[in-house]
């Protein structure tokens, strides 16, 4: 169930260093624009080999990457908060290539859609940049691994 984001002030800013260079104003409007969805441990945020039309931000919490194949699952990382995931199925239109799942009490994602996220690169190009950067980061761990 998505939940709207409370206003901003009445909670803490989570750090989320794919936003680092974005202007407080850009952050804060963004905030107020995506739904901010909650989940219980074991739930499954992403299911792997579906199709993707958002990504994700993680302002609390804690998720679990795993890849199934074979019959076997492998966990490939473990992500927290002001960690993002999710992007690859939207950058590639490839399906999603692993699940996600909620890996605290609870976690709180920041759902950001395609179309938001192409207005926002557009409107920050050093977001795009960022992203790219740290796509590229994942993807050679992926290769080295
Ligand atoms: P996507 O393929 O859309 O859906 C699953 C997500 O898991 C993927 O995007 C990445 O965000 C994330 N992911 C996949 N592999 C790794 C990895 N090796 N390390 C961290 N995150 C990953």
């Amino acid at each position: 169930e998505p939940v709207s984001a409370p206003p901003m002030g009445e909670r803490a800013l989570p750090e989320i260093p794919l936003f680092s260079d974005l202007p407080r104003e850009a952050f804060i409007a963004l905030f107020e624009r995506c739904p901010l969805r909650r989940f219980p441990e074991g739930a499954r945020i992403i299911e792997q080999g579906s199709r993707g039309n958002a990504f994700y931000v993680i302002c609390s919490g804690r998720v679990r990457i795993v890849r199934e194949s074979d019959g076997t699952t492998r966990e490939l990382a473990v992500l927290g908060e002001g960690a993002f995931f999710g992007e690859m199925a939207l950058l590639s239109g490839a399906p999603r290539s692993a699940s996600v799942v909620g890996a605290a009490e609870e976690t709180q994602v920041l759902e950001i859609s395609a179309p938001v996220l192409g207005d926002l690169a557009r409107l920050n190009p050093q977001v795009a940049r960022a992203l790219r950067r740290f796509c590229r980061q994942r993807l050679l761990s992926q290769v080295m691994n």
